[in-house]
């Protein structure tokens, strides 16, 4: 059996696959991401993982599916999938104040990696992972992909891909145990954590508690174990909570 992790060189995606590989010493771990050279030395020199080169648009999935494919056909299925990939700001995006600075390419780009990237990922799994497991889907999502939560608007490209990432996670809750039942797909707010992603914000998530990655790892991880059937289609928080849509 092994863990698939997308996003496997950020701060939360490398520290979850650590914590991975640390409780399931018999488990091999496949890790995604777009630069395999840049996933820390630990993870690169662990002979139970196999990284493969993978970015969230299309290309990116073309890229990986055989190497994929080669590993699923080794193996004996997938007990966990994690979508740890995700973008709030690069070069050309950031995140916006008003209106005025919407723009169709941040957005779609934005799209592509918190939404489509993992759709696609899902998809490709499963046409490879046939009369095999496949126990749990996790998309780390975002508290402010939360319709419900939004009262101080702004960040749109970010708040509306994170909630059409969360309608991704309900659409599948539906329609992955008709194939792998039982399996649990959810979304996962990972808590404020401290990594590139948040870094612009530091001054401002000084009045919030931050975690370090490892601490988030081992919040996700406590979460995920305890996933059955019975949260399938739930939006959690890293404490367990429950989050409204
Ligand atoms: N940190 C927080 O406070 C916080 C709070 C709420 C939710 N989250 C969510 O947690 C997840 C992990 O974030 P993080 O804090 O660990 O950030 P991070 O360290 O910046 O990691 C982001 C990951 O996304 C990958 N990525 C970015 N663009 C990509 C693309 N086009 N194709 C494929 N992969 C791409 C990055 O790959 P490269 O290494 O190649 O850039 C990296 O692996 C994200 O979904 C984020 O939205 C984080």
């Amino acid at each position: 059996m092994a863990t698939v992790i997308a996003g496997v060189s950020g701060a939360i995606g490398s520290a979850l696959a650590q914590r991975y590989l640390e409780a399931r010493p018999e488990q091999s771990l496949i890790g995604l991401c777009r630069h395999p050279e840049r996933v820390p030395q630990a993870l690169r020199q662990d002979s139970r993982v196999h990284l493969l080169a993978w970015s969230a648009d299309s290309q990116g999935q073309v890229l990986m599916e055989q190497g994929l494919q080669a590993l699923l056909d080794a193996g004996g299925g997938v007990e966990d999938l994690i979508y740890a990939a995700g973008l709030l700001h690069d070069d050309g995006l950031f995140p916006e104040k008003r209106l005025d600075e919407l723009n169709p390419d941040n957005l779609a780009r934005a799209f592509e990696v918190n939404c489509i990237g993992f759709g696609m990922l899902v998809k490709t799994l499963a046409g490879g992972l046939r009369g095999k497991h496949l126990k749990r889907v996790v998309a780390v999502s975002a508290k402010v992909g939360s319709i419900t939560d939004n009262q101080l608007g702004g960040w749109y490209a970010y708040r509306c891909s994170k909630a059409a990432l969360n309608m991704m996670v309900k659409n599948l809750s539906v329609e992955l145990p008709r194939r792998y039942a039982p399996v649990a797909c959810v979304a996962l707010h990972p808590g404020t954590t401290r990594s590139a992603l948040s870094e612009p914000f530091s001054q401002s998530l000084a009045k919030l508690m931050v975690h370090e990655p490892s601490e988030t790892a081992d919040n996700l991880f406590g979460v995920i174990q305890s996933l059955s059937e019975a949260d399938n289609g739930r939006f959690i928080s890293w404490d367990g909570r429950d989050l409204p849509w």
